[in-house]
């Protein structure tokens, strides 16, 4: 496999294959940082992918079981009233699960299709590369026999990678399909689509919209946990770039934005300050008030969803909500 890595983990069935290495991730870091912070653009902005590193990634864990945080809670009673379900609509022997983080609610899928007798291989691809062998291998000795094969990835980049073989069920939980723009989102419908057989399938999780106050409260927790989170990214730029960001001095805020129909996660700069990149040779400068994107998380309608994934060439097949109406698993077979 032409510069990527293949390895096998040999007391267990693990397989790791690796797209993303860490030089590819820095310079990747690199072109953005001058893309979204030194170009003038306004307002500054990074992708939500800085968010998980390994640090980023258990602080998202810990948002999970925030009060607040209502998508994980809801995602897993969808799964835990209807894996059933979408392991027998789908028919297939092979999950592959993209940002599949911890995997943790992913074993409820596991689990059907085990019942259904057809469970062969269980594909996590994650940009995250420890946490995602951490993920992989606990996978791997909680399901004994089941090949596990992580792929090392960033799916706006790799979907092609993804490997083929089997029926396949493409598993994007938590509402991560939501931290894609608009465009971002229908070219990464359009290349999942393109990558499928007709009759294998897509299982997405997506927030729905709903009242203001209740967005405020999971994504401005009252513990601060977001607000870590969304600094970290700021240890992130310190590390990689040997950047002198200062995390105090960056506030948290994640208000809704209604036109545009997504939260945004700021990081607001509380004074006046000139902050030190040295990996690409520039400062950036912010003002007092000034806004860093760090994410948008788009909440979505039903129909919308539909509608989207019909554009692609994928046919809904059933959709499920929680009894609180607040997330929606969406079953989709390529056409
Ligand atoms: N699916 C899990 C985790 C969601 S958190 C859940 O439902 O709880 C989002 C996950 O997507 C993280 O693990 C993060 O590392 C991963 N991720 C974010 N951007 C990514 C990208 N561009 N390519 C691959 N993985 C990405
Ligand atoms: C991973 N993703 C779906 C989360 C979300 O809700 O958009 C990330 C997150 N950001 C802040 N809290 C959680």
């Amino acid at each position: 496999m032409g510069g990527t890595g293949l390895e096998r983990q040999r007391e267990l069935s693990v397989t790791v294959e690796v797209h993303v290495r860490p030089g590819d991730a820095r310079r990747a870091l690199r072109s953005e940082v001058l893309a979204g912070l030194c170009s003038g653009r306004q307002p500054k902005e990074l992708s939500p992918k800085w968010l998980y590193d390994e640090r980023g990634s258990q602080l998202f864990d810990e948002i999970t079981r925030l009060p607040e945080y209502y998508p994980t809670r809801r995602e897993r009673e969808i799964l835990e009233a209807h894996a059933g379900d979408i392991a027998r609509a789908s028919g297939a022997d092979t999950l592959l699960e993209l940002g599949s983080g911890s995997s943790e609610k992913t074993r409820l899928l596991l689990d059907a299709m085990r019942s259904t007798g057809n469970l062969r291989r269980f594909v996590p691809f994650d940009v995250s590369e420890r946490f995602l062998r951490q993920a992989a291998e606990a996978v791997a000795r909680e399901y004994s026999g089941l090949r596990v094969h992580a792929v090392v990835g960033d799916f706006e980049r790799h979907l092609g990678k993804l490997p083929g073989g089997g029926r396949r069920l493409v598993a994007f939980l938590g509402g991560t399909i939501g931290n894609m723009k608009p465009a971002e989102r229908a070219r990464f419908y359009a290349e999942l689509s393109a990558g499928l057989e007709p009759g294998e399938g897509l299982l997405l999780g997506t927030d729905l919209l709903k009242c203001r106050d209740r967005l405020f409260a999971a994504y401005n927790d009252r513990a601060g946990v977001t607000a870590a989170f969304n600094r970290n990214v700021l240890s992130v730029l310190n590390r990689e770039l040997e950047a002198d960001f200062e995390l105090e001095a960056f506030e948290h805020l994640a208000p809704f934005d209604e036109e545009n129909g997504w939260v945004e996660m700021r990081l607001i700069s509380v004074r006046p300050q000139a902050v030190r990149l040295p990996a690409v040779e520039r400062y950036v400068n912010f003002a007092e008030g000034e806004v860093l994107r760090t994410e948008v998380s788009c909440k979505f309608r039903p129909e919308q969803v539909e509608a989207e994934l019909t554009a692609a060439g994928l046919r809904l097949v059933e959709r499920w909500t929680d009894a609180a109406g607040d997330f929606a698993l969406s079953l989709a077979l390529k056409r």
